[in-house]
């Protein structure tokens, strides 16, 4: 069976996210997101609250499902027989650090194959940390992110 990993801090998952898993699900037999627990970023959710979020979103993708993952990616790949690893470029931007991982990646697990999708174009500035400034800010994220995703933001963001 043609694992692949879909990795991520995911903090939090937006429609972005979503756009590269469903893409992701139509060419792989199986597509599991791993959400980092490692990570150099200060994630505003915990692990578990991350992989809660995205796992009521894979309803009408019986093939995907969701993990978290600790230690170097290419570890965690190996562990789950995975063929490869699938992550999404926006714009030019994002080439140079998914290039570098990517070669990185590779040059740690030979036998993983980074694979590259485009989002759709309207999803070309999302990112995780704008979503949260503006829902920080007051601003309203429902176009950006899933329902519960938003619904979680408000929470984690009490209107003063
Ligand atoms: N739609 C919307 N946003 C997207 C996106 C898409 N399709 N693709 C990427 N992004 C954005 C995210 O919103 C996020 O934005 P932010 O930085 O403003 O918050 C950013 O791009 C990337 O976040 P994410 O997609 O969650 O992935 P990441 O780059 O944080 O993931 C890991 C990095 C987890 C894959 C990497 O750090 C890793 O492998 N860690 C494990 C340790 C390891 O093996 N290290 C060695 C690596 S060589």
């Amino acid at each position: 069976m043609k694992l692949c990993i879909y990795p991520g801090t995911f903090d939090p998952f937006t429609n972005g996210h979503l756009d590269v898993l469903q893409r992701a699900a139509k060419l792989f037999k199986h597509v599991r997101v791993a959400v980092a627990i490692d990570s150099t970023k200060k994630p505003l959710f915990s692990p578990e609250k991350r992989v809660e979020l995205i796992r009521a979103n894979l309803r009408g993708l019986p093939n995907v499902d969701v993990t978290s993952f600790d230690g170097l990616l290419v570890e965690f790949a190996r562990k789950e027989k995975a063929v490869a690893i699938i992550r999404g470029l926006r714009a030019l931007s994002d080439f140079e650090f998914e290039f570098n991982m990517a070669l990185m990646n590779r040059h740690l697990e030979p036998k993983v194959e980074t694979i590259f999708v485009m989002p759709n174009e309207s999803y070309s500035y999302t990112s995780s940390s704008l979503v949260k400034q503006i829902a920080k800010l007051g601003g309203d994220v429902r176009k950006f992110v899933p329902a519960n995703v938003a619904q979680a933001l408000r929470k984690a963001y009490p209107k003063k």
